[in-house]
């Protein structure tokens, strides 16, 4: 019988559960992967409100769980192991998944496996891939701007970070600067289409030295620019919005591709992998493609359901270390604020 992993994400706001099987080939099929997402329900509060996403994922996982089975065609006694991400996260949205796959293990007797959610993100280049290489990576999501040279399965070495906001969530507060709907990272692309990169001239924080980021000046320089176009109410002109997305857009690009590049020159790395919901970004991975070519790297990105929040990459993640006899114990906690690499 083959592994079957099934794996949930209940970290923020997406409820989500997959189902991967290790094939006899040595590949990793998704045999399902389902997501919940919540962001409807935290849209009219501009933000994710932790108790009403913890109440959600306990709605929404039972159904999901039923889901991902039939779509794979499995029963839960097929499971060989159950996993769920344990950090970093909300808590008590953690709680949700992690105490329910630690309830499946136990009813059925397999294993239990706890996954560091930015490692799904880390390997979510490769989950269509054959094999897992060496590379530079950069991960992009709403809580964090990391710069990792992963050198093997297991072995990551923390190269740079945010000082302050990662790139994600520069985008989501200067987007609700901007009276824009939650989440603002889809909604400044869109806008940044119709804009000018060059009508402003934001700063590009840090960009001259060093692998650490800093968002923080770059959101304060959008804030001020508002109250010159509005000085009564710091409001932006319906007609400025487009130039001001585009502009912000160009700036974050600019220091996230620089940097990448300064990395990967830093450890000798060829290969660069883009990952976490901001990759989804189309102008990010335009800018990063030309950047790489010009270079002579290569780069590999997740496709755009697998960028953002799910379980397949948490159940690829669990699978790789279920195969190396990596299991947890049912007493593990969760940790919100789980760590993946040191310096
Ligand atoms: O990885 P993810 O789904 O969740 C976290 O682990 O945080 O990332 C969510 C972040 C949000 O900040 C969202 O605004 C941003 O990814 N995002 C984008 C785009 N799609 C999602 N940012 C820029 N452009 C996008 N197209
Ligand atoms: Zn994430």
């Amino acid at each position: 019988m083959p592994t079957m992993i099934l794996a949930i994400e209940s970290s923020c706001d997406e409820t989500a559960v997959a189902i991967l099987r290790h094939t006899p080939e040595n590949e990793v099929e998704i045999l399902s992967s389902e997501i919940s997402s919540q962001i409807d329900i935290h849209r009219e509060f501009g933000g994710v409100v932790p108790e009403l996403a913890s109440r959600n994922h306990s709605l929404n996982l039972r159904p999901l769980i039923e889901t991902a089975l039939e779509n794979a065609q499995l029963k839960i006694q097929d499971i060989s192991a159950f996993a769920a991400t344990s950090g970093p996260g909300l808590a008590s949205s953690l709680l949700v998944g992690n105490t329910t796959a630690k309830s499946l293990s136990v009813a059925t007797g397999t294993p239990f496996i706890s996954v560091n959610h930015m490692e799904g993100h880390l390997l979510s280049p490769f989950i269509e891939q054959k094999k897992l290489s060496s590379n530079l990576a950069l991960i992009v999501s709403g809580g964090h701007t990391l710069l990792i040279h992963m050198k093997d399965f297991g072995d990551y070495h923390l190269l740079g970070s945010t000082r302050d906001d990662a790139a994600g969530e520069a985008y989501d507060k200067v987007g609700k600067m901007l009276g824009l709907p939650y989440p603002g990272g889809p909604e400044i692309e869109k806008q940044a289409r119709n804009g000018s990169p060059t009508a402003f001239s934001f700063p590009r924080s840090m960009i001259k030295n060093g692998l650490d980021f800093s968002f923080s000046g770059l959101k304060t320089a959008v804030l001020y620019q508002l109250e010159k176009l509005d000085p009564a109410e710091g409001r932006p002109p319906k007609e400025a919005i487009p130039d001001l997305c585009a502009s912000f857009q160009a700036a974050v690009i600019d220091i996230l591709v620089t940097k990448t590049l300064r990395a990967a020159q830093s450890c000798g790395e060829k290969l660069i992998t883009l990952s976490g919901g901001v990759s989804c970004n189309q102008t990010l991975r335009k800018a990063m493609q030309e950047a790489c070519m010009k270079n002579g790297l290569e780069l590999l990105i997740a496709p755009p359901a697998m960028s953002t929040d799910n379980a397949a990459m948490i159940g690829f993640v669990a699978l790789h270390s279920h195969l190396r006899g990596h299991n947890s114990s049912l007493h593990e906690d969760i940790n919100p604020n789980l760590r993946l690499a040191q310096h």
